[in-house]
């Protein structure tokens, strides 16, 4: 027994340990001769034989079946340490993807806004009609509903035309003040050269104290943002009209292709559109039962941002997913 216990120590590996397994419990193996032995024995000697003969074999079974482990545990280390792949080995970067340009720009847009303390706020794709439309001011049947095309589902609900219903969601979940952007995607029944039935938007919206926030505050906050965005442009309000804010602006800046001069991008203006604001218009602050607040609203297209920062001429071409494009904004 002792002979084969130290047998069992030598076995480098399982496969040699299998072969003394079978050697041992074979028919001319260790055990079957010990069992031989019996037939020469009697009484009380055969008893106490058999019995030291089946403890062996228990004990054999049991060193057999931990050294087993041992070496399995051994053999798995050994092949993963062969197998292990040294990721800080230098490779050729070139297969290495890359952020979408519409993506990139969008986190441009919320770093910039996050830098100065606005929270960023989320809000449902599918919307109901009235945080869409009703609680920013634009009641059924209004005629500045055809300002933005929509798609609807059979229940009345819709999705959501701008990220504008985010402010109310906002307001209706939390007391003023409120300092907050809302980048998401949203849906309108477009498609040409400049539209995509989905585009996103960044939403911005500031409330505070009746006095507090003016549409001087919203000027200087957008100058500096396209400054930030576009370099050393020159930046334009425009008096427009949007149902939730009062007064209403839309915003330009001086075109970044032919610096003013006139060319085919900003049709012979000098002037790019990149977005709309205004100060918010107390029937919004009505409907979420906001009192004696003051408050400005900006929104703007990250698609039309990027088309002017990556001069992609076709905006259709951003979500075609071909390679040969998206591969120039790595
Ligand atoms: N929601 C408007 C649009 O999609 C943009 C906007 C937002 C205008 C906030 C004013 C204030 O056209």
């Amino acid at each position: 027994m002792e002979a084969l216990e130290r047998s069992i120590q030598e076995c480098a590996n399982i496969k040699e340990l299998e072969k003394l397994r079978v050697e041992v419990f074979g028919k001319k193996g260790y055990f079957a001769a010990e069992f031989a032995k019996l037939k020469e024995l009697k009484g009380d000697q055969r008893i106490s034989f058999a019995a030291k003969v089946n403890e062996d074999k228990e004990r054999f079974t049991d060193l057999i079946n931990s050294k087993k482990e041992f070496l399995e545990t051994k053999e798995t280390k050994e092949a993963l340490k062969k197998d292990a792949v040294d990721v800080t080995l230098y490779t050729n970067a070139s297969n290495v993807g890359a952020l979408h340009p519409v993506m990139s720009t969008m986190d441009r847009v919320i770093e910039y806004f996050a830098s100065l303390n606005f929270s960023v706020e989320d809000g449902p794709l599918v919307e109901d009609d009235f945080h869409n439309f009703e609680a920013l001011n634009l009641p059924k049947f209004h005629p500045a509903r055809d300002m933005q095309d929509t798609f609807y589902f059979k229940d009345g609900a819709l999705l959501r035309t701008h990220t504008s219903p985010v402010q109310v969601r906002t307001m209706l979940s939390q007391k003023p003040p409120i300092r907050m952007i809302c980048p998401g995607s949203v849906f309108r029944p477009d498609l040409d050269l400049t539209h995509t039935p989905m585009f996103h938007q960044v939403e911005g919206l500031v409330v505070d104290k009746k006095g507090a926030v003016s549409f001087a505050n919203l000027k200087s906050i957008l100058e500096e943002f396209l400054k930030h965005m576009f370099g050393d442009v020159k930046v334009r309000f425009r008096p427009s009209f949007f149902p939730f804010t009062e007064p209403s602006a839309e915003v330009d800046i001086s075109c970044i292709f032919c610096h003013g001069d006139g060319c085919r991008v900003c049709k012979n203006t000098g002037w790019l559109e990149v977005l709309g604001c205004g100060t918010v218009d107390p029937n919004v602050f009505k409907a979420v039962g906001y009192k004696d607040v003051s408050g400005y609203a900006f929104g703007l297209g990250i698609e039309r941002f990027t088309m002017l920062l990556c001069g992609v001429p076709d905006l259709r071409s951003l979500f075609e997913g071909d390679l040969r494009l998206l591969e120039q904004f790595r």
